[in-house]
């Protein structure tokens, strides 16, 4: 066969393929299309046989032609092969029940922590660079260790400061996280640096500010020589960093039968800056860090000296720091189910929620 020639029967296979290879709507049927051409006993694979039968000298430019068009006629059924794939695919994929595996992850919704997470993992990591282990308890909890352990007998008023919810097996949902100081104080001994952050209940009446389940986290440092300026200086730096912002304090005395002296640690509401809102009920402050001194007695129940050791003990509101922080102004919220929160152009900056009826 001349070189002309040559030429000639390949624009006819190339004629062939593009014509032939559209009718075929199977793989299967393609693919055996393409060993009839490109296969060693295809119509281009005998032409690429036969190349040693030409002169030596145009074996180059015969095999240069063959393989020009054996390029093309692969690119034609691998673009078919292509074609076949996708509109399969788009079938399956009107059948409700295929599944596309195409078609691009819908990631806009994941979905993120709760903000009382975010906010205990944030206090977490604080005092973790203060040097403070973190503990936990049961939310199921002796009434010993719940208020015995804490100074307040079974005869006290101060019992009726926690409307308490009380099991058929005689233990109690925990009211505070305060019986983990008991617990550390058996485990670890003094000298002693924890926080414990964790879930607490009340049979309280629901409102916008008070709910049957929060959280707490306690703290607790027992060492030589620890005073109320160690808590206060504490309780600043924490707030500050949580809020990411200078925080007022206000410092009142306040009673708790497991410290002696007690304070009530208020920090300037971050809603309404101190002006007075709904939240801070027109104060302008927020109770967020009850504290005091860790009571003799307290120490003594938890095999601690207290002519060695003192301590301060505080019990910083999980929930309200998280609702200050980012702006929730209905305590109910957080544990609903309603997934449809609004956002509020606070003044706080950054995503803010608040219940959708307020
Ligand atoms: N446990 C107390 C409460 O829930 C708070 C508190 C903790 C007060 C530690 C003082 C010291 O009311």
């Amino acid at each position: 066969m001349t070189l002309d020639e040559l030429r000639k029967q390949l624009v006819q296979i190339e004629l062939q393929v593009s014509s032939g290879v559209c009718e075929l709507d199977q793989i299967d049927c393609v693919r055996s299309f393409e060993s009839s051409v490109l296969g060693k006993q295809g119509s281009i694979g005998l032409l690429l046989k036969n190349i040693r039968n030409y002169p030596p000298e145009q074996r180059g430019q015969v095999g240069q032609i063959i393989n020009e068009a054996k390029a093309k006629a692969k690119a034609m059924i691998d673009a078919r092969l292509d074609e076949i794939q996708r509109e399969t695919l788009t079938k399956e994929s009107q059948n409700t029940s295929a599944v596309d595996p195409t078609l691009p992850g819908s990631v806009e919704s994941m979905g993120s922590l709760h903000p009382v997470t975010m906010v205990q993992l944030e206090i977490e990591r604080i005092f973790e660079r203060f040097g403070f282990t973190v503990e936990a308890g049961p939310e199921m909890e002796a009434e010993y260790n719940n208020f015995d352990a804490l100074n307040i007998p079974a005869d006290h008023p101060a019992r009726d400061m926690q409307d308490t919810f009380w099991l058929n097996n005689g233990k109690v949902l925990r009211t505070h996280t305060s019986p983990v100081q008991h617990r550390a104080m058996k485990k670890f001994g003094a000298p002693l640096r924890i926080i414990a952050p964790g879930r607490c209940f009340r049979y309280e009446t629901l409102d916008a500010s008070h709910e049957n389940t929060f959280h707490q986290v306690e703290g607790l440092v027992i060492d030589d020589e620890i005073s109320i300026p160690n808590l206060i200086a504490m309780s600043k730096a924490l707030l500050r960093e949580v809020m990411q912002r200078d925080v007022k304090l206000r410092v009142r005395p306040g009673f708790f039968p497991f410290v002696e002296p007690g304070l009530e640690i208020d920090m300037n509401c971050q809603i309404c800056d101190g002006q007075g809102c709904a939240t801070c009920k027109q104060s302008g402050w927020i109770e967020i860090l009850p504290a005091g001194m860790v009571h003799p007695n307290v120490l003594v129940a938890g095999g601690i000296d207290p002519h060695r050791y003192s301590g301060f003990a505080f019990g910083l509101g999980l929930t309200r720091l998280a609702m200050m922080k980012y702006g929730i102004r209905d305590i109910r919220v957080l544990n609903s189910g309603d997934l449809r929160p609004i956002v509020c152009p606070q003044r706080l900056g950054g995503p803010t929620l608040m219940n959708k009826t307020t």
